[in-house]
């Protein structure tokens, strides 16, 4: 379990915040999704979670430790993360990329190449003819999936996904998603999955909290934030998405 404490992070010394005084938790096994648009600090708290970046104030316990009293390196091996945009290292093979984790904790070759095999299995990907090739080889939602993979490589706890699935066109987003949804049911990982998109929102998650500027509006399943919209911000959210829907209501 995850839980965040009255967290709050300004990068300008207090003058703005992109998070603040946020408290909820991550129950063990959920998908939680951040849901909010451009600049509402979604990525700031996902790096406070790793700690890629410290809070201004505030603490955030995993699994009742404090994660300020933990090695930030022992820290991130329990934490896979799938980075915003593709983040792959262009100038590694695919392989490469995907065992970089198994590679810094000093797996030996044979285990290596085993995790390798399993995880491009997982993600649908064949082990041999990708093993050798480069980033640029791929096409974006590959290069997802070797994301995902390199993320999963020491078989973390907690997974965080900032928008992976952001740059890809709709079809294969939606490919993607119910890969994602398959793949919880067989590894069982605590996710929290950052979007800006409603509908990825209802697909994947168990509960959704939903951020604006930085403040969290709401948190709950779709059925508490649809059926009990807490603020004008929620209740607005979701009217547009529905209005869509209704418009082509008789053409589906
Ligand atoms: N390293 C930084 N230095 C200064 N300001 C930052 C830094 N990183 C983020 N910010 C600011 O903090 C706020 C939140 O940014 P963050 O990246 O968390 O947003 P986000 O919700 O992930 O947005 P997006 O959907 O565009 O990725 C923004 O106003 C951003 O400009
Ligand atoms: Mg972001």
């Amino acid at each position: 379990m995850i839980e965040y404490q009255e967290v709050s992070k300004s990068y300008d010394k207090g003058h703005t915040y992109a998070v603040l005084n946020i408290s909820f938790d991550v129950r063990e096994g959920e998908t939680l999704v951040l849901l909010g648009s451009s600049g509402c600090g979604k990525t700031t708290l996902l790096k406070l979670t790793n700690r890629l970046i410290e809070p201004t104030s505030g603490s955030i316990e995993l699994n009742g430790e404090d994660i300020s009293q933990l090695d930030p390196i022992l820290l991130r091996r329990r934490i896979g993360y799938v980075f915003q945009g593709i983040g792959l290292f262009p100038h590694m093979s695919i392989e490469e990329n995907t065992t970089i984790i198994p590679r810094l904790l000093g797996w030996p070759y044979d285990k290596r190449k085993q995790s390798f095999n399993d995880l491009m299995n997982l993600v649908g990907l064949d082990p041999i003819s990708y093993a050798d090739r480069y980033p640029k080889e791929l096409s974006g939602g590959q290069q997802q999936r070797i994301g995902v993979a390199r993320a999963l490589a020491a078989d973390p706890e907690y997974l965080l996904m900032d928008e992976p699935f952001g740059a890809l066109d709709a079809l294969t987003r939606d490919t993607l998603q119910q890969e994602l949804l398959s793949l919880k049911e067989r590894l069982q990982k605590t996710i929290i999955f950052v979007t800006h998109d409603i509908f990825e929102a209802l697909t994947l998650a168990d509960r959704i909290a939903i951020l604006h500027k930085g403040n969290l509006e709401q948190i709950g399943t779709k059925d508490d934030i649809l059926g009990n919209p807490r603020t004008d911000f929620v209740r607005n959210l979701f009217e547009k998405p529905a209005r869509q829907l209704a418009a082509y209501k008789d053409l589906l």
